[in-house]
């Protein structure tokens, strides 16, 4: 064995996701769409990092999810995935890339697969994409479910109100996630539920559920990086919990720089040759 595989550390694994929920170990999970942010989450000890279609909001600044396409998706994953060691790398497959035929899901995870070393795939939907679903996870690829507030179903439900509030739509959610379960997803992320109908569904599946605005019941939790780093300002739902304030701390660089170079205090001759 090389000195370079003896060091590296073991990777994250749909088994060790399992085996976390098993233990009732909690499951971290956040984004990233570049290498150095990456990095940074693989060597703090992340367990599972989405490459998520939320970097249509958070980096090319659309009002929604639905633009971002499957290349860029693509593109974003393999800075990502070339340099994470431990953790878990899953991608979003975007809007339109998968739900007119299961021929195109398949299509669409086996580009991600094959081009860009992530270790599965991400779809939005329930007992609607089950069938997919189960295709997909039947030829080996690692599917993970989405379900409740679901970003690419945004203009038809017209907000961003939570879901599963009233009987009727947690008990869809609960079939929702059973069927996901049934047709071989290895986890599924709860978008903006209340928190008993997170517990009672974590509790109704044997796989992982990972909380988003989901309550402490799941069995793992995600944030988008730029909002729980404070760095993405334009909304501010009420489960983000900020970590750091970054975009006050880039903006006062930025003019202590402008102010810098306008007074030319810099450079200053350590700073030159
Ligand atoms: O795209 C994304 O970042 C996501 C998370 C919010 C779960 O789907």
């Amino acid at each position: 064995m090389s000195t370079e595989q003896q060091q590296s550390p073991k990777r994250v694994t749909t088994r060790t996701i399992q085996e976390m929920k098993d233990a009732g170990m909690p499951i971290a999970c956040l984004t990233a769409y570049d290498f150095l942010t990456a990095r940074l989450l693989d060597d703090a000890g992340i367990d599972l990092i989405l490459v998520g279609d939320s970097v249509s909001n958070v980096f090319q600044g659309n009002p929604t999810t639905l633009p971002v396409t499957l290349d860029e998706m693509i593109y974003h994953t393999k800075a990502v995935s070339r340099v994470v060691r431990r953790a878990m790398v899953i991608t979003d497959l975007p809007f339109m890339s998968y739900q007119v035929t299961t021929e195109e899901a398949f299509r669409s995870a086996g580009r991600v697969m094959k081009e860009t070393l992530a270790h599965g795939v991400k779809v939005e939907g329930g007992v609607r994409i089950a069938g997919m679903v189960e295709k997909v996870a039947g030829e080996g690829i690692p599917v993970m479910g989405h379900i409740g507030l679901m970003p690419q179903s945004i203009l038809k439900f017209g907000g961003y109100r939570p879901r599963g509030t009233n009987e009727e739509e947690a008990d869809a959610l609960v079939q929702d996630a059973l069927a996901l379960q049934e047709a071989g997803a290895f986890a599924i992320v709860l978008e903006k539920i209340p928190a008993t109908l997170g517990k009672r569904i974590t509790e109704q599946l044997s796989i992982p559920t990972i909380g988003i605005g989901a309550g402490q019941h799941c069995s793992g939790q995600i944030l988008v990086t730029h909002d729980m780093l404070g760095l993405f300002e334009d909304f501010r739902p009420r489960f983000v919990r900020r970590y750091a304030a970054l975009a006050d701390e880039m903006d006062r660089a930025f003019r202590q720089y402008i102010h810098d170079v306008k007074a030319s205090t810099f450079p200053n001759e350590s700073e030159s040759y």
